[in-house]
């Protein structure tokens, strides 16, 4: 099999580009049907998103937006813990139709805290479409309204993911080869 190395890992083939493609365009007619007439705002979450979400985007038949935002996670105060913050979102939200974009849920702990800042904005609906998620890893269940993939607990490569920095620009996602 075509294994492929980034920095000291190994990674074999794991989602191909034609699977991923044709899940993405199931996931775009789903919500091109659900949304229609509702010029839905899409928040893709960067850096890992950046593929999915142009790929989704172009698979849209319906009017909609896109923006592209960043969030860091700092120290809070000890009585709060971390607390996520938004760079980059200056859309009113108040009565759209928001839909997030996250390349992988994994803890859920990022978006469990971020969703709650969103509906404080009180947005007519707000969806999460996520092209993977690790059920298993799952700490701070999140529910997720369009899903590609529902995928084992090891670490996966490409497609947007990065192995400290690196994969990103892989057209298909590949897994961790474990003890190699
Ligand atoms: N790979 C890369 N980045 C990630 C992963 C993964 O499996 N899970 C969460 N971020
Ligand atoms: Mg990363």
């Amino acid at each position: 099999m075509s294994v492929i190395q980034v920095h000291d890992k190994q990674f074999t083939p794991y989602i191909n580009a034609d699977k991923l493609q044709a899940r993405i365009q199931e996931l775009a007619a789903a919500i091109s049907n659900d949304l229609k007439g509702e010029k839905p705002l899409f928040i893709a979450i960067l850096n890992g998103s950046f593929m999915f979400a142009a790929d989704m985007f172009k698979y849209l038949t319906i009017e909609a937006e896109i923006s592209f935002i960043k969030l860091a996670s700092y120290k809070g105060m000890k009585s709060t813990g971390n607390v996520v913050q938004a760079i980059g979102l200056d859309e009113d939200l108040f009565g759209r139709t928001v839909v997030i974009l996250e390349d992988i849920v994994d803890t859920g702990k990022t978006l469990s805290q971020f969703l709650p800042q969103l509906e404080h904005q009180q947005p007519k609906k707000l969806l999460v479409t996520s092209l993977l998620t690790k059920p298993e890893a799952m700490k701070f269940p999140i529910k997720i309204d369009y899903l590609g993939f529902s995928v084992p607990n090891k670490f996966l490569l490409g497609y947007g993911l990065d192995y400290d920095g690196l994969g990103r620009n892989l057209p298909e996602i590949y897994q961790l080869v474990e003890n190699a």
